[in-house]
């Protein structure tokens, strides 16, 4: 490797020789496999597709249109498949008393289950028939409202074996974010748990859900898993006890034969306008993309434990803790804490117990292990680890180091994985054994991943290899998504209208020299807090919808443990007192609204927004400010009231 431009200066770390040894693809195979892909990807998907068990088999590779206004994507189109049976039923003959889902609990002393093949498929059946008991049939939405508990899973993939769609609410979002879910998707069902247990404290869901629910038609049905016990109120006729009714239900539910376009799942996520939107994602693609992408990236091999921390509340948990490992027959730990409970060695007290092979976790969870020093790393028998991952956001520097040395040994390769809920799977990612890391950097294109990087402002392609601007993507891969649910044009006008004839990231980044792409962030009013996507206009319409409240303006700053924060800056009501009740009020409000993810870190009240004389808030300024960067902050003349200002730099929250 070469080591020229501003920004491969970084060190090179290739896999031990022990890892190569037996890793899936090495570098050469890497480079002729990923020459195929590009160069026929008919021939080559057509080909990988076989992973999956096709009740119908497919002729047809790949349709896919970029054209802005003909938007369209479709994979496998006439194939047809069951997602379930491919995760759960075609493992029997071979796995069946093999574990599928290890489930760690929130509370280490509760023990551990161990879910076999035989036993996931046996509650998926039972769950699948208790759905159709409430009248869930094919193409009917399922939204799932539950803690990490194995029911995830097992609700998961019984919508699959009936063909409903899922659309998974994270358990940490307010009643008020799952009703606009519910209404949006027009759920017929709501499968939610009496409370969430996370770092010793519980939440109340169901109490969330009936609250939702009130702002939903009368007709949804709430499916409650009595996880903790907790009480809960109960509405006659429309509350079912579904592990009562699972224990009477049958264990043998045939899977429904889908097309591989018909939908498999709902998941929202935030934009830089408006409401979330309904990300959908199809059946075979989807699930050959996953299983592809869990195999080669995490050098799955059969009998590894591969855990993956994330909730499934997000694609991360979906593609990586239920479809992508258990298409692969893998055994994958699902776990219900957080890393700091009890004390901050519980990954790694969980590493050891259930001896894991493969662990992909979040920067913003190293960064807050770091601040607790390497003693409760040291403590526990890390020597299972073959592979570290990272995910959600650019890993610092530091934080790659620590990663490496502290839990892997240095000899655990990491894969530094860029991708979206878009994207459905890994886009940009190492193949371990193939391509050397440098920290900080998520490498090179997956099989079948063309990205390009474009001048921001005039959309121009850059052709050399060194280039830094946004990231697109040239083609289709088959996990990307298909559409918003319910609205093709926003779709299209999100990802393919600045650029034309390109999928658009929202996604700054550079490619070095080597060829290496460097994700910078985002280039809209998306923020990443802990790895977690947030829109600034949907905490400003929060924050606007309280009564004392008369405009408000979020931006993000960088943050130690959260790689981003959030910044408010709030003008209140004529004559409203600006004061640390009223500052605490916003903050349970905007949880309320939205959920704690969403609570801002710092609330500026601001006189005045910097506004451009057409009444645009000139968002740059702000930023600026929130970064404590107040010196750089450019041309403020074409501001209304250039005056407002100085007020926010005076009154800045952000010192440090
Ligand atoms: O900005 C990128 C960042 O997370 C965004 C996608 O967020 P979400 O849809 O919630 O999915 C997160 C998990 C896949 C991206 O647009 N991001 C994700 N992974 C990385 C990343 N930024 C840098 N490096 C990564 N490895």
């Amino acid at each position: 490797m070469t080591a020229q431009g501003p920004t491969d200066q970084a060190r090179t770390y290739p896999a031990p020789d022990t890892f190569k040894a037996r890793a899936l693809v090495d570098a050469q195979t890497y480079e002729k496999m990923y020459a195929a892909s590009v160069g026929d990807p008919d021939a080559f998907w057509g080909e990988h597709g076989k992973r999956l068990e096709w009740i119908k088999p497919y002729t047809k590779v790949k349709n896919v249109n970029f054209t802005f206004g003909e938007v369209s994507i479709k994979w496998f189109e006439d194939g047809t498949l069951n997602v379930a049976a491919n995760c759960v039923d075609r493992h029997l003959a071979t796995r069946a008393e093999q574990t599928a889902i290890i489930w760690e609990p929130d509370d280490p002393k509760t023990p551990a289950r161990h879910i076999t093949y035989r036993e996931l498929h046996e509650q998926v059946c039972r769950m699948a028939n208790v759905l159709k008991s409430q009248g869930v049939t094919k193409g009917d939405r399922v939204v799932i409202y539950l803690p990490m508990i194995p029911e995830a899973a097992f609700a998961m993939l019984a919508c699959a074996r009936i063909g409903a769609i899922h659309s998974i609410v994270f358990a940490g979002f307010s009643a008020d974010a799952l009703a606009d879910r519910v209404n949006d998707s027009a759920a017929k069902v709501v499968i939610t748990a009496d409370e969430a247990p996370r770092g010793g404290r519980r939440t109340a869901l169901k109490s969330n859900a009936d609250a939702a629910l009130l702002r939903c038609s009368d007709k949804v049905r709430c499916l409650v898993v009595k996880h903790t016990g907790g009480q809960t109120t109960w509405v006659q006729g429309r509350d079912v006890d579904v592990l009562e009714m699972m224990s009477h239900a049958s264990p043998d539910c045939p899977p429904e034969e889908v097309g591989a376009e018909d939908p498999l799942f709902v998941l929202y996520t935030s934009g830089s306008t408006g409401k979330p939107k309904g990300v959908v994602h199809t059946s075979g693609g989807y699930l050959v993309y996953a299983a592809m992408t869990h195999e080669l990236v995490f050098d799955y091999h059969p009998g590894d434990v591969f855990w993956c921390t994330a909730d499934v509340g997000w694609v991360t948990g979906h593609s990586y803790i239920v479809y992508g490992p258990l298409a692969n027959g893998a055994t994958t730990v699902m776990f219900e804490g957080v890393p700091t409970w009890p004390d901050a060695g519980r990954f790694w007290e969980v590493c050891a117990k259930h001896k894991v092979n493969q662990f992909y976790t979040a920067p913003t969870a190293i960064r807050a292990l770091m601040a607790f020093g390497t003693e409760p790393v040291e403590k526990h028998d890390l020597s299972s680890l073959r592979l570290l991952g990272s995910v959600g956001e650019p890993i610092n520097p530091e934080a790659w180091n620590w990663y490496n040395t502290h839990v892997g040994k240095g000899n655990c390769p990491i894969v530094d994985t860029w991708w979206q809920t878009e994207t459905g799977g890994h886009l940009i990612t190492p193949l371990p054994g193939a391509i050397p890391a440098k920290p900080g950097s998520a490498t090179r294109p997956f099989f079948g991943v063309k990205p390009v990087v474009l001048e921001a402002e005039s959309g121009k392609l850059i052709e050399d290899t060194a280039a830094e601007g946004v990231l697109c993507i040239a083609d289709s891969w088959p996990g990307q998504m298909r559409t918003v649910w319910g609205d093709h044009e926003r779709f299209q006008e999100t990802y393919f209208q600045q650029y034309k004839g390109y999928y658009f990231s929202g996604d700054g980044c550079r490619r070095d020299a080597d060829g290496y792409y460097w994700i910078t962030g985002r280039v809209d009013d998306v923020i990443n807090v802990s790895g977690h996507r947030m829109g600034t206009a949907e905490v400003e319409s929060a924050l606007v919808a309280h009564d004392k409240v008369a405009e408000a303006a979020v931006v993000g700053y960088p943050h130690d443990v959260k790689g981003q924060g959030i910044y408010a800056y709030v003008t209140l009501m004529h004559g409203v007192e600006p004061t640390e009740e009223l500052r605490k009020e916003l903050e349970v409000w905007v949880r309320r609204e939205i959920g704690p993810i969403a609570k801002p870190d710092l609330i500026q009240w601001a006189p005045g927004l910097p506004k451009t004389r057409s009444g645009k808030i000139m968002r740059r300024i702000l930023r600026k400010i929130a970064e404590n960067d107040a010196a750089s902050l450019g041309d403020t003349s074409t501001l209304a009231d250039p005056g407002v200002v100085d007020d926010l730099v005076e009154n800045r929250m952000n010192k440090g």
